[in-house]
């Protein structure tokens, strides 16, 4: 499945948020982009969203096209996505639509082309249970916006074959790409895992009153944010430890992490918390549509893509 220099197109099933944005990953490389979406104006959708975030996805490889290669993407029924050299399922996350999907897919492309599902925390196993060569199937997890943040969580079901995990993983690395392989199935994968046991905390603090929402958002954009664009939590505790790294933080701090630990909140998300969450939203969005600060968060997501590549050179990233 080599990316550069192949004519070979992939198919992308489904075109809403994470399909577009697989479009545009792989479109700024001028690789031929096949597209399966049932929904009504499905091309002219995803033309606009592609015509609009041009601008930061040229940004993110050199030598891009000046704009869309159009030319390039096809909307194709799914009988049609027998060229496809590789397929990425993006339609929406239930257990019983993607199996469908595969179902679709499996009929029109030969044994041995991969099927990466976009899904954000369904189980392999459980995805590929009902496909005829589930050996096939692999979730390939992308954060979005999917043309600029490298990472790709990686997971294999019981009956996924450790050579279709090897390609996939190699293809994504030549597509620029940092895919994570996780050892085990596990729900909410990896950076929704991570991300939902900072906010767990965040909404105990702020059902305590120990702080007020602005000041969570300020604690990690300001506190947090810049360090973790040359290392993460593990990075970040070895720094802690003096000249001695990890060795020294864990003899001068493991006593206090694990009381902290111990002290962390498990709040539920009953009527009263859900309000306050609302209420907090809302005063930190100030009115501004979800559309614009979205589109905000992409665009400063592009301008850090050089603040990243120079943590890497620190070689800090622990890659
Ligand atoms: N939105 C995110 O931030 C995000 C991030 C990572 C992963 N994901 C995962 O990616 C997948 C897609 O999410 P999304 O946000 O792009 O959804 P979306 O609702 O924006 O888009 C889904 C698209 O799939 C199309 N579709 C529905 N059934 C189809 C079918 N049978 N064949 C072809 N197309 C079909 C719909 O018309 C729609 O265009 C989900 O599994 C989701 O969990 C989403």
């Amino acid at each position: 499945m080599p990316v550069d220099g192949s004519d070979e197109p992939v198919g992308l099933l489904g075109a809403g948020t994470i399909g577009g944005g697989w479009a545009a990953t792989y479109l700024v490389r001028r690789r031929p982009v096949l597209v399966v979406d049932p929904a009504a104006s499905a091309l002219e959708r995803v033309t606009a969203y592609l015509e609009t975030v041009w601008p930061s996805v040229r940004r993110t490889v050199p030598e891009a096209p000046a704009s869309v290669p159009l030319d390039l993407l096809r909307l194709v029924p799914v009988e049609d996505l027998g060229e496809a050299a590789l397929v990425h399922e993006n339609v929406p996350e239930s257990l019983e639509a993607k199996q469908d999907a595969y179902r679709c897919i499996e009929a029109a492309v030969a044994p041995h082309i991969p099927i990466l599902s976009s899904s954000g925390g369904l189980m392999p196993s459980e995805l590929q249970a009902r496909m005829e060569h589930p050996e096939r199937l692999v979730v390939a997890h992308p954060q979005s916006p999917v043309y600029a943040l490298a990472l790709v969580e990686i997971l294999a079901g019981k009956a996924t074959s450790p050579d279709v995990v090897a390609a996939v993983l190699s293809h994504l690395t030549a597509l620029g790409k940092r895919p994570v392989l996780l050892h085990r199935e596990m729900a909410g994968y990896l950076t929704n895992r991570l991300t939902f046991a900072m906010l767990r905390e965040a909404v105990h603090l702020l059902a305590e009153g120990v702080v007020d929402a602005r000041g969570i958002e300020e604690a990690v954009v300001y506190g947090i944010t810049p360090r973790f664009l040359v290392g993460g939590p593990l990075t970040s505790l070895a720094l802690a430890g003096g000249p001695d790294g990890m060795r020294g933080a864990m003899r001068s701090f493991a006593p206090t992490i694990e009381k902290w630990w111990s002290d962390l909140g498990a709040p539920h998300l009953d009527e009263d918390v859900r309000d306050r969450l609302v209420a907090a939203a809302d005063e930190i969005l100030d009115g501004r549509p979800i559309a614009e600060v979205l589109a905000a968060r992409d665009a400063a997501v592009v301008d850090a893509l050089p603040l990243h590549r120079a943590g890497e050179r620190t070689g800090d990233t622990g890659a």
